[in-house]
């Protein structure tokens, strides 16, 4: 199926499906001539997501749905996104070859023309994802076509500025949902390096086993040492067109480090998990597969900043040869590490990861993304990731991005004593903090939080927004989200623009 955007002045072009939209208590937004037949009519009412079909409508030989969209004062992008997912999955469930959406020009004017058009294709290309790389038996799709058909040229902006977004959010779910015996490493590594070669702007270099031992990477090392499969630790970095000098702007000399954990299956290690849903841990990679989510979207973009993703990416497997609790790893900037816990691997794996950006890149920010707790799904669910970090700017400029793209954060804690805590007793740091003293993810984010020293810095666990979240038309069930690739997309974007 194609999407294709369109204008809506002129004539009606032909389609099988006519999909218009419905304001709470007002008539549906119908090109002018057509009508829906009188008994039907009267039965809209226009509340967010109603769908209502007629095949008789009158000045068309279409067939006709009114999506509903809710109060006028309660349509935000989210819901435009909604309606978006909407459109597509109706048509595909109707049977039609052809739909066109017909967005009229005095309901543009509620949210924006640009914003429907973002929110539209963003919504019907995120909602019509499907994952059967490995169904014998696919799906097939009578939809060969779906027009998108708002007004001019701000609408088309946006709808390019959203294919763009929703592109990459459908990368980062194939590779969030390909299962770890083909996710492995260097597949996750493969992926980052495919990325390089479309756009000039992005070159990726991968570290192997003998360069993170020459650097004395020995929490990551240490991790991987009970696997059969070699760690890699991807280096991606996207450098703007024009040099920030002759740009002058001030966002242009902005380094942007994102730093996402790339453990492509997490047994527990030693410290075993349960057989229960292990299965799941396929995706403890998405924090990297968000960041590779990023460079996806910045070969399309034209972002005036200096962009690095950094992924370790590793196994965490039971072994002979696997780390053993109670064993001593060094980091890369010579901290001692206690492994209390092989199972909470993810920190390990990352803080050599941040030392190293620390020590390479040097940058002014640095956000990290990782499935890292199981408790921040107790504490917050599968809707809101928990942010923390050392900047309160930061993590509310975080927030207020994630409000607008629907890929929420909520705050946890995280206080100099959550620090204390994860003293170690025979080496300077513990990978887990005493039991019983709760506060789950924030002992995660306390323990990254020795190796950022004073860059500004914030932690995105998204161990439960990652997979599993609710029906929201363009996302939901138990499948792989994409979450924090358009939230950083978002951030990146409004720190341009600054
Ligand atoms: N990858 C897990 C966290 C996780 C749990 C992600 C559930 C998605 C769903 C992480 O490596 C882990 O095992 N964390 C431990 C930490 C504990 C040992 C301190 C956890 O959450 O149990
Ligand atoms: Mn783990
Ligand atoms: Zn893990």
């Amino acid at each position: 199926m194609k999407i294709t955007i369109a204008d809506n002045s002129g004539r009606l072009p032909k389609t099988d499906l006519l999909i218009a939209f419905t304001l709470a208590d007002e008539s549906p937004s119908l090109p002018t001539g057509v009508r829906f037949p009188a008994a039907l009519h009267k039965q809209i009412k226009g509340e967010f997501r109603e769908l209502k079909h007629t095949d008789a409508a009158s000045g068309t030989k279409a067939s006709v749905l009114s999506i509903g969209l809710g109060k006028k004062a309660e349509l935000t992008d989210e819901r435009a996104r909604r309606v978006g997912a909407l459109a597509v999955q109706r048509a595909q469930a109707l049977g039609a070859a052809h739909a066109l959406v017909w967005l009229d020009p005095k309901l543009e004017s509620t949210l924006g023309s640009r914003a429907f058009g973002q929110a539209l294709i963003e919504g019907a290309l995120m909602g019509s994802y499907r994952f059967e790389t490995y169904k014998n038996k696919k799906k097939a799709d009578k939809l060969k076509e779906l027009v998108l058909a708002g007004g001019g040229k701000e609408f088309k902006t946006g709808a390019k500025h959203g294919r763009t977004r929703a592109e990459a959010n459908l990368f980062v779910r194939d590779l969030q949902n390909t299962p770890g015996n083909d996710m492995r490493p260097r597949e996750l590594a493969e992926a980052a390096q495919k990325l390089a070669t479309r756009s000039p702007r992005i070159t990726c270099t991968v570290l192997e086993r003998a360069d993170m031992k020459k650097l004395g990477m020995g929490a990551l090392l240490g991790v991987a040492q009970g696997s059969i499969e070699p760690p890699l630790l991807v280096h991606l970095v996207y450098r703007p067109e024009k040099s920030p000098a002759r740009r002058g702007d001030k966002a242009a000399v902005t380094k942007i480090a994102l730093v996402g954990k790339g453990l492509t299956f997490d047994t527990g290690g030693i410290s075993i998990k349960p057989a229960g849903k292990m299965w799941d841990m396929k995706y403890d990679m998405s924090g990297g597969a968000a960041v590779l989510g990023v460079f996806h979207a910045l070969s399309e973009l034209d972002l005036p900043m200096e962009v690095h993703g950094v992924v370790p990416c590793s196994e965490n497997m039971p072994d002979a040869a696997a780390i053993k609790p109670g064993d001593v790893v060094r980091a890369m900037n010579g901290t001692t590490i206690e492994v209390l816990n092989t199972d909470a691997e993810g920190r390990l794996i990352l803080c050599d990861a941040l030392c190293y950006v620390q020590k390479k890149v040097g940058p002014d920010v640095i956000i990290d993304l990782a499935t890292l707790t199981g408790a921040v799904g107790v504490a917050l669910g599968h809707e809101f990731a928990g942010v923390m970090g050392n900047d309160s700017k930061l993590r509310h400029d975080l927030q207020l991005a994630g409000e607008s793209v629907g890929e929420r954060l909520w705050p946890l804690p995280l206080e100099d004593f959550h620090k204390d805590q994860m003293r170690g007793e025979i080496a300077d740091l513990k990978n887990i903090s005493a039991e019983g003293l709760g506060a789950g993810s924030t002992t995660g984010g306390a323990f990254l939080w020795n190796f950022v020293g004073k860059t500004s810095w914030a932690h995105l666990d998204i161990a439960g927004t990652a997979w599993g979240s609710m029906n929201r038309d363009w996302v939901g069930g138990s499948l792989g989200s994409g979450f924090g690739t358009r939230l950083l997309l978002e951030f990146l974007e409004r720190r341009a623009a600054l």
